[in-house]
């Protein structure tokens, strides 16, 4: 069925014919937060009458444990005074109004953290208003812009809405992937004539042995993440935990999705209107933290990570205190976020400290086994 073109298709057409072709990170980035027309610009894209639900908004445990874990980490950081919480893409504000509320358990821990939130959107900057009104939070566009000191940084999927960049392989060398209309019209994948701009640094290991046709991602704005990390390391205590769909392995292949009613649709259709991502590339994440000074740690599957966090007792435990049909609705929540053939394995979590502190929580100090108990 065709659709009439959106006012963000005509404006990329435009641009396109005065420019020439986008790079798929602009295409993304130009959908995505686009002033007048970016899909974060215009909507709360969250819910079930929206275009995709996240963990926070399936289960109210997910903040909880997370809340949890901050507090556990701020304890391991020595209980730095005036310390900066910060969320990156908050969304609705759901995980942070959980997890402080959870924290309350460490009363000191409250007491001491300035919000700071990292939101583009003005329609979620608002609902974030009106859940964490009580902790004053303070909001910035960029992370750069979040006042130095002893840091504590939450992201669940933020990562995969960072636009990326691909390249395509042809004979022994790369060419980019480009999108321009086609012959009919509408916006279509074309190549580069030559070589990319600048030195991409495809990681190795996709690099090494790809076939004619493979398509590499990366993720500019990720890596600038994670020397901005390291940078701030260098000063204070830092402890990041990431949490995203993606794979553990640098790998070949195309994941750029678009998503919109809770279905999978084409990235070049309905520009501005549907959701746009990219699974993230955890050991390339990895790499660059480390690189930047950080110790990594992970990334384990969310299922483990949060039944090692205590998922299950903390079901039980609101499931005790409910009615038959809610304990049903608990269960099921809680299920879904764990369970590996639901969003259990596709979702990684990983952790980023400074090299002073000890290994968070449920993360080993040296083996890949996370360490049991919990901590709710
Ligand atoms: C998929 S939603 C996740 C929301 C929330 N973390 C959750 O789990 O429900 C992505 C969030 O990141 C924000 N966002 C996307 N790109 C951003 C950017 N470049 N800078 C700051 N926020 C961004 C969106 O507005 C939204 O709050």
């Amino acid at each position: 069925m065709s659709r009439a073109p959106t006012p963000l298709d005509e404006k990329l057409k435009r641009r396109i014919a005065r420019s020439g072709p986008l790079g798929v990170a602009e295409y993304m980035e130009i959908c995505l937060a686009d002033p007048e027309y970016g899909y974060y610009r215009t909507r709360d894209p969250l819910g079930a009458r929206g275009d995709f639900i996240t963990a926070p908004e399936i289960s109210q445990i997910f903040g909880e444990l997370i809340g949890l874990w901050c507090a556990e980490v701020w304890r391991g950081m020595g209980e730095p005074g005036p310390f900066q919480l910060i969320e990156l893409g908050p969304g609705r504000g759901t995980l942070m109004a959980d997890a402080l509320r959870a924290a309350k358990a460490v009363p000191d821990f409250v007491q001491q953290a300035r919000l700071h939130l990292v939101e583009t959107s003005p329609v979620l900057r608002q609902e974030q208003a009106e859940r964490l009104a009580e902790h004053a939070p303070q909001w910035h566009d960029t992370f750069t812009a979040v006042p130095p000191g002893p840091s504590i940084v939450i992201a669940n999927e933020f990562l995969d809405a960072l636009p990326v960049r691909q390249f395509v392989r042809r004979g022994g060398g790369w060419r980019e992937r480009l999108i321009a209309p086609g012959g009919d019209g509408a916006l279509a994948f074309v190549e580069s004539p030559g070589p990319p701009d600048g030195d991409p640094r495809i990681p190795l290991d996709i690099a090494t042995g790809a076939q004619p046709g493979d398509i590499a991602e990366i993720r500019p704005a990720a890596n600038a993440l994670a020397a901005e990390f390291g940078r701030r390391a260098a000063d204070h205590p830092l402890a990041v935990l990431i949490v995203d769909y993606g794979h553990v392995q640098s790998a070949p292949g195309d994941t750029l999705q678009a998503m919109s009613a809770h279905g999978y649709t084409d990235p070049l259709e309905r520009p501005g209107d549907q959701d746009l991502t990219a699974h993230v590339d955890f050991a390339e994440f990895a790499r660059r933290a480390e690189e930047s000074g950080l110790r990594t740690h992970g990334p384990l599957e969310q299922g483990q990570f949060l039944l090692a966090l205590g998922l299950a007792h903390r079901a039980d435990r609101l499931m005790k205190g409910a009615g038959k049909e809610q304990a049903a609705l608990i269960e099921t929540a809680a299920r879904r976020l764990a369970d590996p053939a639901q969003m259990g394995a596709l979702f990684k979590v990983l952790a980023a400290t400074d090299t002073n502190g000890p290994a968070p929580p449920p993360f080993p100090a040296t083996s890949q086994e996370p360490t049991q108990g919990v901590i709710c």
